[in-house]
C-alpha cells in the first residue's frame, strides 16, 4: 500500500483545522491511517506543535507576509506554519526545513508558491532576531495563548495566572486510572515498573498514576483487559465525589466517552447506570470503552435537556452532569482550542448548560445529589452558572464537596463562591469545575 506523505497529511490535517471544520484530534483520526505507520508520530508531533505554538508562530508569519492567506490556500498557510514549527521547535537544519516546505507546495499542486514559502522562511532565518524583537510585546508572543483568554485568565485569576499560563502551553502528563476492582494501584504500579514503566500516585485521586513518560496505551500492563484506563488526576474525582453505592439508580448526562461511566461502575458495579449522550458516533465510545472494562451501562442517544426522549419518569439517587464547556482547563491536551475557540462560544455554551442543568434536576429524586462538573477555567460556565441555578431553584442546596466521600483531600482546588476551581498543574492534573448539589 502505498502512503502519503507525513508532511502533506499535517497540512492538510491542520488545513481542516484552521477552517474549524473539526476538532485536531477528529482530523488526525480521520487522516492518520493514510500515512506511513512509522511516520504517524511525525504527523502528530508536526500537528499537534503547530497547534500549541500557533499563537506565537501566526504573529511571525503575519509579520511577514505582506497579506494574509485566503481561506482556499489555507493549506499553503498550514505548511507554512509547519516550516516556522520545525525551525524554531524541531531543531530541523534550517535547509531542510525550508526546502521540505517548498517541497510541500509542490505536493499541495500550488508550484505557484514556492518562491512564497521559500522567501518568507529564509527572511525568518536571516531577520529572526529583529522580528522576534519587534514582535515581543505582543501577548500571543510573551504567553502563546490568544487574547481574548489571555485578558480573561487576567481578570479572573490575577494570582493563578502564572501557573495556569505555565501548565497550559506544556506538554501534559500521562495520567491513568488504575481499575482497583481488578487490581490494587500498588500493584499495578509494580506491574508498569516490570516493563520498564515509572509512575508515581496521584496525590488527589486514590486510583491514579502519572507516568513519568506518556506510553502507548498497548504497552500498559492488561489494558485490554480493563485494568487501566487513560484518565486526568481531576477527572477521576467525579467517582470520589459521586461515591456510587450498590444499587443506586444514577444518571451519567452527558457522557461519552464515558471516561466517568467506566469509572463509577469500577467503584461499584451493581449499579443501575443510564449514560445519555447526544452524538451517536461518541455514544459508540462509551460502549467501546465499557466493553473493555467488562462492565454495562443503560446507554441512550438522545438531548440530555429534552427529557420527552429518554428519561422513563423514574427518579435517580445521583446524578453527575459533565456538561459540554469551553474545555480551557484542557488546552495543553486539545490545543487547537487556541485556534478556534471564540469568546461567544462562551456565551452559546452557557445557556446550552443552562437548559440542560434545568432538565437533568427533574430527574433527581428529593434527598438525592448532583455533581456539575466542566473541564472549563471561565466563572461563567462554572461558580456564575451554579450562582444562578441556586438563586432560581428554591429546592437546591450546595453540599460541601467532603459531604460524601471525607476522605477526599480538597487541598487540590480553590473554594469559590460555588463549588471548587481545580488549576491545571504543569506535572499534575488538569483545569476542571465541581459543585455539588443536593434535592431539598
Ligand atoms: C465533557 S464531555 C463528557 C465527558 C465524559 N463525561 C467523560 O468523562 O468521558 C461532554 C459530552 O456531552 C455531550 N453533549 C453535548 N450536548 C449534549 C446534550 N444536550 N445532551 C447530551 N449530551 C450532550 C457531548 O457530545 C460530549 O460527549
Amino acid at each position: 500500500m502505498s502512503h502519503t506523505s507525513a508532511r502533506l497529511i499535517s497540512a492538510r490535517i491542520l488545513e481542516q483545522v484552521l477552517l474549524q471544520r473539526g476538532s485536531l484530534s477528529t482530523q488526525i483520526n480521520k487522516q492518520i491511517a493514510s500515512a506511513d505507520p512509522d511516520e504517524q508520530s511525525l504527523v502528530k508531533e508536526l500537528c499537534f506543535g503547530v497547534c500549541r505554538y500557533y499563537p506565537q508562530l501566526n504573529s511571525i508569519a503575519l509579520s511577514l507576509l505582506t497579506k494574509p492567506f485566503e481561506e482556499k490556500d489555507f493549506d499553503l498557510y498550514a505548511a507554512l506554519l509547519m516550516g516556522l514549527y520545525q525551525i524554531t521547535h524541531m531543531h530541523t537544519p534550517d535547509h531542510a526545513a525550508v526546502n521540505e516546505s517548498v517541497e510541500l507546495c509542490r505536493e499541495l499542486e500550488k508550484d505557484w508558491a514556492t518562491k512564497l514559502i521559500n522567501a518568507v522562511l529564509r527572511r525568518y532565518q536571516r531577520e529572526h532576531d529583529d522580528i522576534i524583537e519587534r514582535l515581543d510585546a505582543q501577548p500571543s508572543m510573551e504567553y502563546n495563548l490568544p487574547k481574548w483568554f489571555i485578558k480573561r485568565l487576567n481578570k479572573h485569576w490575577g494570582s493563578e495566572f502564572e501557573q495556569i499560563v505555565e501548565a497550559t502551553n506544556a506538554r501534559p502528563p500521562m495520567c491513568i486510572r488504575v481499575n482497583t476492582a481488578k487490581v490494587s494501584r500498588e500493584t499495578y504500579k509494580a506491574k508498569l515498573e516490570e516493563q520498564g514503566i515509572v509512575s508515581r500516585e496521584t496525590p488527589f485521586s486514590d486510583s491514579g498514576l502519572y507516568l513519568d513518560e506518556a506510553v502507548s496505551v498497548n504497552e500498559l500492563p492488561e489494558f485490554f483487559d480493563g485494568y487501566a484506563s487513560v484518565q486526568d488526576e481531576s477527572a477521576q474525582l467525579a467517582g470520589m465525589i459521586l461515591s456510587p453505592q450498590q444499587g443506586e439508580r444514577l444518571l451519567d448526562a452527558c457522557a461519552a466517552p464515558g471516561g466517568k461511566t467506566g469509572h463509577l461502575l469500577e467503584r461499584a458495579n451493581e449499579l443501575d447506570l443510564t449514560a445519555v449522550e447526544l452524538e451517536t458516533w461518541r455514544l459508540s465510545r462509551i460502549e467501546s470503552n465499557l466493553d473493555r472494562l467488562g462492565l454495562s451501562a443503560k446507554l441512550i442517544c438522545g438531548d440530555a435537556s429534552e427529557l420527552d426522549q429518554w428519561w422513563d419518569g423514574q427518579p435517580f439517587d445521583k446524578v453527575l452532569l459533565d456538561a459540554p464547556c469551553s474545555a480551557t482547563g484542557v488546552i495543553r491536551r486539545n490545543p487547537d482550542i487556541k485556534i478556534n475557540r471564540k469568546p461567544a462560544d462562551i456565551d452559546e455554551l452557557v445557556i446550552i448548560q443552562k437548559g440542560i442543568l434545568e432538565a437533568v434536576w427533574k430527574t433527581l429524586k428529593t434527598g438525592g445529589v448532583m455533581l456539575y462538573a466542566t473541564c472549563s477555567l471561565m466563572p461563567e460556565e462554572n461558580e456564575r452558572q451554579m450562582e444562578q441555578f441556586l438563586n432560581a431553584q428554591s429546592d437546591a442546596e450546595e453540599v460541601s464537596l467532603n459531604y460524601l466521600n471525607a476522605n477526599l483531600n480538597m487541598g487540590i482546588g480553590k473554594k469559590v463562591s460555588h463549588g471548587m476551581q481545580i488549576f491545571p498543574s504543569r506535572k499534575g492534573q488538569d483545569g476542571f469545575y465541581y459543585c455539588l448539589l443536593r434535592k431539598l
